[in-house]
């Protein structure tokens, strides 16, 4: 283990309460040939105090996989708060439907199949088409285009938040890589943003960060 990895550990050691259902997440889902690539549970207590200090009652997430990012949302939430998350594999949202409900959290969580792209349209559907906050944890590819939907979709005053911004520096040098072009353009988007009051943090011991913005 590096001194950073010791970093997070002692981090988590003192911060994260053990919970049996979130605590079991990452052998399940590499049990379930899944990627074991949710947010490291620091980040999921980070994002649920985010819904806590905003207030926040309606949270947008792209990319589901197994619910867990979801499931540390969810607990965060009041009672008549919700979380649409969007999920474009049938059995990533399959284990992420059971996965949430065993956190407890089931009735909270609504999982829209499909590519976000093609599934974030009917948002605007709904009643009240407006979030808190938005989660943006797909593919790294179309993070500009998720930037711009949920430019539209998160009311003023609420959150965006976007996880793998740094990629240990390599959105710094993006070369003909599709996903770190689409990173690097979303970090200057969000930055440069007149709409936006921005922040990239570095997270994972250095190795990579989350971008927060505010929606002015
Ligand atoms: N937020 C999750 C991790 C998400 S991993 C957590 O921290 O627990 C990224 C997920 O995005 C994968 O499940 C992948 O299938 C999904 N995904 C990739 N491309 C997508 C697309 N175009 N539309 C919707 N989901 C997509
Ligand atoms: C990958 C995707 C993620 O969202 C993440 O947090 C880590 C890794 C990936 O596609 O490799
Ligand atoms: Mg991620």
């Amino acid at each position: 283990m590096s001194g950073l990895d010791q970093i997070d550990s002692y981090v988590r050691d003192l911060c994260i309460p053990a919970d049996p259902v979130l605590d079991s997440f990452e052998q399940d889902v590499a049990a379930a040939n899944m990627p074991a690539i949710q947010v490291p549970a620091e980040l999921g207590k980070l994002l649920g105090m985010l819904v806590r200090i905003g207030g926040a009652r309606r949270v947008l997430e792209i990319g589901t996989l197994g619910g867990y990012s979801a499931a540390w949302i969810a607990r965060a939430l009041p009672p008549d708060g919700r979380v649409v998350t969007l999920e474009k594999s049938t059995k990533h949202a399959a284990f992420a439907r059971s996965f949430v409900d065993r956190a407890g959290v089931g009735e909270k969580v609504q999982i829209l199949v499909g590519a976000a792209l093609e599934t974030l349209p009917s948002l605007f559907e709904r009643e009240d088409p407006t979030f808190d906050m938005a989660f943006i944890d797909a593919d790294k590819a179309s993070y500009p285009a998720y930037l711009d939907w949920t430019l539209r979709l998160v009311r003023t005053g609420g959150v965006i938040v976007g996880d793998n911004v740094l990629r240990a520096g390599k959105v710094m040098v993006p070369g003909d890589d599709a996903d770190l072009q689409g990173l690097a353009e979303f970090n200057r988007h969000a930055a440069s943003s007149p709409l936006l009051d921005t922040l990239i943090i570095p997270n994972r011991g250095g190795q990579d960060g989350i971008l927060v913005a505010v929606v002015k």
